[in-house]
């Protein structure tokens, strides 16, 4: 395997954003993946928002788990090796892994080493007997587990509803990896926002306070500062809408006026009411969820629902 240093790494990072940007922009709906919405602002900007009162989603996924905990370790078994995509679930997972029966091993699995290195290190602080093993990948690529894993049955952890900001093919292919990740034989438990009404949806995507707004236009200030760009901050506005077709709620950046805006040297035009297409958070009925699944390798075998029914948080097993 390459391995790549500190300095490498950053510089095929930049280039990748430079990349995204400039060809997102050239689009005929503009757009850019929403994983760039994640620097040191975004990120404190989206832990602000997971304690919106407007944000449901968090509080709802915490209340099933803290609910639930036991009979998901029922659903996982004994000896289990617990591996977490995403890692910086904080609580959420620190209430699965209390509730596990002697719990084998600890894999947490993210792309940026720093965030890795505090959960583990929260981890073993918190369970000084649980085995960590951390992984620096991107979750949304392939990638190999070490050959030498101990044996035990394994579950996938996959909470957050991060799972909505994927599109059908990039759900099915992460369903299809976490199913080789398990041998084929384990189990996954993956937190998935549900279809509800409209008020509640849009509200917890443009909430009052402004948060969700600044943690959007926080991507054009990013763009600025490391691409050399010149978006006037102030001449382009957050939007939340409901897109029907794809079930999801999406996060737009609205230009108020027509102007060509400059980043890395190239000019893009914008009509006035033009958007940027920055986010799509899918909603699913359980039903449409699961024929994803089997697509990817997987059988709904439970789902656990907070009290109002917004959230589900799922148990699969996965097809041999
Ligand atoms: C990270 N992800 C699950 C959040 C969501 O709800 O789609 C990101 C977010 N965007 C705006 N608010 C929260």
């Amino acid at each position: 395997m390459m391995m790549l240093d500190g300095f490498e790494l950053q510089t095929r990072w930049d280039e990748a954003f430079r990349a995204a940007v400039v060809a997102g922009l050239s689009r005929a709906q503009k757009s850019i993946p929403c994983c760039w919405l994640y620097d040191e602002r975004g990120s404190e900007l989206f832990n602000e928002i997971t304690r919106l009162e407007e944000y449901y989603p968090t509080r709802a996924e915490t209340e099933i788990l803290l609910r639930w905990a036991g009979e998901m370790a029922c659903f996982c078994g004994e000896d289990v090796l617990l591996f977490e995509y995403g890692a910086g679930a904080g609580i959420k997972t620190e209430i699965l892994i209390e509730a596990l029966d002697r719990p084998r091993l600890y894999v947490p699995i993210d792309i940026a080493g720093d965030v890795l290195a505090q959960t583990a290190s929260r981890i073993r602080d918190r369970f000084p007997g649980l085995e960590t093993l951390p992984i620096v990948a991107d979750f949304n690529r392939d990638f190999e587990l070490p050959a030498d894993l101990p044996p035990g049955p394994r579950t996938a952890f996959f909470p957050g509803s991060t799972i909505g900001n994927l599109n059908r093919s990039e759900t099915i292919a992460f369903l299809s990896r976490l199913h080789g990740h398990v041998e084929g034989r384990g189990t996954a438990i993956v937190g998935v926002d549900l279809k509800k009404d409209l008020g509640t949806l849009l509200t917890a995507y443009d909430d009052g306070a402004g948060v969700t707004a600044a943690f959007n236009l926080n991507l054009l200030a990013r763009i600025n500062r490391e691409l050399d760009g010149d978006f006037p901050l102030d001449r382009f506005v957050h939007q939340a809408r409901w897109n029907e077709t794809e079930s999801a709620v999406e996060m737009h950046l609205v230009s108020l006026d027509g102007r060509v805006v400059s980043v890395c040297g190239q000019q893009f035009a914008f009509r006035e009411g033009e958007t940027i297409h920055t986010e799509s958070s899918r909603k699913y009925a359980l039903d449409s969820f699961h024929s994803l699944a089997k697509t990817g390798g997987w059988r709904l075998s439970r789902a656990w629902l907070d009290e109002e029914d917004r959230f589900a948080v799922l148990g699969l097993e996965a097809s041999p």
